[in-house]
Order: structure tokens, then C-alpha cells, then sequence
């Protein structure tokens, strides 16, 4: 393609280390999908023949049925997708391939390609998030009264309710798909017709091709499209910040599936045996969700580090763009996916909760609230006080609420017997009903909020 100016062609590490079309044939579609906008354009501004840009668009519709066909042949020489579609191209009609070229560069292609990949990337992220904010809403309004211990330090605090621990979660990837949402508005601006970096001479539209590829307008400086990376990294972030979430969710099943837990059955759809412990039931879909958020946290450093000190424009580093954004797209989607099945058919043993919450003192700020407001103490004596409860009922082993009435009178003759009510599980969370609390009825407003805007009742 380039060989007027060479007296001999590439040394065999020159043609491995500079094909990228072992990764980047990801990219046909959106490769052809341009190509096509581009000639249209070419052929409606009289820079091409209207006979050659449409021999050149049924060659490009010819090209494509051949890739889904047969797959996309991986020459080296031909170095990447650009230039094997339009090798292929020229297979299929002959010289007026060659006029496809005229007012762009590789250059502008290939940012251009890339940008209609992530954007697809990120409506898949979105899809995949709102179905899991869906089996997490679900499950919260299933759950919106279930009692379990909520913790600081992974230590008992108080009790919470598993619908408000798992609409937590909801709430993360609403922050995510606002985080991608953003990411797309910034994405969606057409580099094509930037050419090599400088622009082109040729009487371009290039209002014409932004609109034809679904973009907002075209870029505004063809040195800052041809160079500008910033929307893959604007994925990743958002993806290495979403992996983040899906990795302590699914550190929260690997906990819970746990036998001294015991929250939570995973679904054996789920869930992997041992060769050598029959007993075994490993939650090894949560592990690889905890484990793969490395990688793509590793992905987002990798392409920051490849464009940091850059000059302007293209350079070859950029070509390193795709693996780590393909690599992050492939990860979370199969971790978004996980966690949606783990969700939605988790067995979550309520009983096991409620128990567990009646451990650990979780009532204690309760008993010291009751002090604050029943007895008129102030809330750093009331917390003395019940440290001193908490110290006795774990030197006797046993519950705060299974204290008698002397035995907390000689701790504070201040307190009388209205106080037991307060100390169960179940008042302890019906109390903490501030907005945002874990109190079931305000689970309940949030899970139906969360419904609404989600479609889920309609
Ligand atoms: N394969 C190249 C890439 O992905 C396409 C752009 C090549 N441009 C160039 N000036 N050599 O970055």
C-alpha cells in the first residue's frame, strides 16, 4: 500500500511488531460502517463519480458478507483492518477501490472506528447494568424486611436489612451509568475528514458523514482527533470504576457463601465442586468477578500510561490503544453478567441473618439512644454506660436484651424496663427510618423509586 517510496519491503520483525490486525479485525464492522459513510459523502460532493461511489459501496456490502462469512483473513502485510478491507475491496471491483482513500487517512479512520466501537461498548455496559440494577431491586423489595447484621470493619454494627445492604448496590451503578452516560456525550464526535492530522484540500461534508455514522457533530481540530484517546480512557475509567463495584459485590457472596457465614446458597448454576473435597461447592464466578477487576483496572493503566508524553499528532504507540479496551469490554461483560444470575437466584437464608444480627451486641447504640432520649443523658455518657452493658452481657455470654432489669439498674438507676423494647433487632431498624436509613418502610420508598425509573411497573 505504501511501497512507491521503498526499495525493499519490511524485515519479518518490521511486518510482526507493526500488524495489528490480529486484534484490531474487532473492528470490520465499524471499519466497513465508515468507509461506506465516507464514499457516500465523496459521491454527494462530486469528489468521486456517483458510478464509482456506488460500485465501491456494494463492494464494501461484498467485503462484509465475506468477513461474516468467512471470518477476516489475517495478513501481516497488509498490516490491519484499514488496509485488508481495502485490499479486499479491490479483489472484489478493481481500480476504483483506490478512489475510497481520497480525504482520509488512516489516521482519522481508525479514530473514527474505534470511537463507534466504544460507543457500542458503552451501550452494552449500560444494558448489562440495568439488568442487574434490576435484579437488585427485585431482590431488595423481596427483601426489604430482612433482618441481617450490618458491618464496620466486617465487624458487627448494627442491624441493617438485607433490601437496604443490596439496594447499596443499586446505587453504585447508578453512579457507573451516569459515569458512561458522560463518557458517550464526550465520545460522540465524528474525526472523520481530519485526514492525516492537518485536514484535506478536497471539498469535504463533514456534517454529511458525522450524521450518517449517528455522531453530534464533527471534531473541531483534526491535530486533536487524530491523536485524541480520551474517549477509550473515559471507557475504561468508568469500567475500572464499575469493576470496582462488581468486585465487592461479589466479595460480599464469597463472604456470605462462606460456611461460618452461611447467608447465602449460591446457585449451583454458579458455582463450581472440588476434584478432591466432595463437600465443596466454590464460588468461583464471585472470585473471578473479585479477580478481574484487576485486569481492567490494569487496562485503563496501560492505555494511560501508552498516550502519557505523547506529541501531536498520530504516533504508532496509539495502535496499542485497543487490547486493553477490547480486553476491559469482554471482562465486564461477563462480569456484569455473573453477578446479574447471582442476584437474581442467590438463596439468601434469612434465618441465618437474623440470627447472626442478634450476635456481636448490634443493639448497643440503640440502648445508648434510649438513654440519650428517654433519660435525658448525653450521648457520650450514655455510650459509657453501655460500653458497661456490653462488658457484662459478654462476661455473663449473653445478649444485651437478656441483661435483667437490676442488673442494668445497677449500671444506671436510670434506666426501667421500656428499655427491652428497644434493644430487639427489629426496633433497632424500624427506628433508623431518616431518609436513606435502613428502616424497612424507607427500603421500601427507595426500592419503589428505583422501580419507577426503571420501567419495572409499567
Ligand atoms: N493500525 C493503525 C492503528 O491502529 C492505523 C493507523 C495507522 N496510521 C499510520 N499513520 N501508520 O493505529
Amino acid at each position: 500500500m505504501w511501497g512507491g517510496r521503498f526499495g525493499e519491503g519490511p524485515a519479518a520483525i518490521m511486518r510482526e511488531i507493526n500488524a495489528s490486525i490480529p486484534f484490531d479485525k474487532a473492528l470490520w464492522r465499524q471499519d466497513i460502517a465508515a468507509s461506506k459513510a465516507h464514499v457516500a459523502m465523496l459521491g454527494a460532493c462530486g469528489i468521486v463519480s456517483g458510478e464509482d461511489a456506488v460500485a465501491i459501496e456494494r463492494g464494501l456490502d461484498q467485503v462484509a458478507a465475506e468477513y461474516e462469512r468467512d471470518g477476516v483473513p489475517e495478513d501481516w502485510d497488509l498490516e490491519d483492518i484499514h488496509m485488508t478491507t481495502e485490499s479486499r475491496l479491490a479483489d472484489q471491483i478493481g481500480a476504483a477501490a483506490g478512489r475510497l482513500h481520497t480525504a482520509r487517512s488512516r489516521n482519522d479512520q481508525v479514530a473514527t472506528d474505534f470511537r463507534l466501537w466504544v460507543r457500542d461498548a458503552i451501550d452494552q455496559a449500560d444494558a448489562g447494568l440495568e439488568a442487574l440494577q434490576r435484579a437488585l431491586v427485585a431482590r431488595a423489595g423481596e427483601h426489604a424486611d430482612s433482618i441481617m447484621p450490618g458491618f464496620t470493619h466486617l465487624q458487627t454494627a448494627q442491624p441493617v436489612t438485607l433490601g437496604h445492604h443490596l439496594m447499596a448496590y443499586y446505587e453504585m451503578l447508578r453512579r457507573d451509568r451516569s459515569r458512561f452516560h458522560d463518557a458517550r456525550l464526550r465520545l460522540n464526535e465524528c474525526p472523520l475528514g481530519s485526514a492525516a492530522l492537518a485536514g484535506t484540500g478536497f471539498p469535504i461534508d463533514r456534517e454529511m458523514t458525522a450524521q450518517a455514522l449517528g455522531f453530534a457533530r464533527p471534531t473541531a481540530n483534526s491535530l486533536d482527533a487524530v491523536s485524541d484517546r480520551d474517549f477509550a480512557l473515559d471507557y475504561l475509567t468508568a469500567a475500572a470504576q464499575c469493576a470496582l463495584h462488581l468486585s465487592r459485590l461479589a466479595e460480599e457472596f464469597v463472604i456470605w457463601a462462606s460456611q461460618p457465614f452461611g447467608f447465602v446458597r449460591m446457585p449451583d448454576s454458579l458455582s463450581t465442586g472440588s476434584s478432591i473435597m466432595p463437600q465443596k461447592k466454590n464460588p468461583d464466578a464471585a472470585e473471578l468477578v473479585r479477580g478481574h477487576s484487576g485486569r481492567v483496572v490494569g487496562a485503563m493503566t496501560a492505555l494511560m500510561v501508552t498516550m502519557k508524553g505523547l506529541p501531536l499528532a498520530y504516533s504508532k504507540d496509539m495502535q496499542d490503544d485497543k487490547p486493553p479496551v477490547f480486553e476491559a469490554a469482554g471482562l465486564l461483560t461477563l462480569s456484569i453478567a455473573a453477578m446479574t444470575g447471582m442476584v437474581a437466584e442467590a438463596g439468601f437464608r434469612t434465618d441465618r441473618m437474623h440470627q447472626a444480627a442478634e450476635l456481636g451486641y448490634a443493639t448497643a447504640t440503640d440502648l445508648a439512644d434510649w438513654l440519650v432520649r428517654e433519660a435525658g443523658i448525653p450521648f457520650r455518657e450514655a455510650h459509657h454506660i453501655t460500653g458497661s452493658a456490653v462488658k457484662l452481657a459478654e462476661a455473663k455470654g449473653v445478649a444485651l436484651d437478656k441483661l435483667s432489669l437490676a442488673e442494668l439498674q445497677a449500671i444506671d438507676r436510670r434506666i426501667d424496663d421500656s428499655v427491652f423494647a428497644a434493644l430487639s433487632v427489629e426496633s433497632s431498624v424500624a427506628a433508623r427510618k431518616s431518609h436513606g436509613g435502613t428502616a424497612p418502610e424507607q427500603v421500601r420508598q427507595r426500592v419503589a423509586e428505583a422501580r419507577r425509573a426503571l420501567g419495572m411497573d409499567s
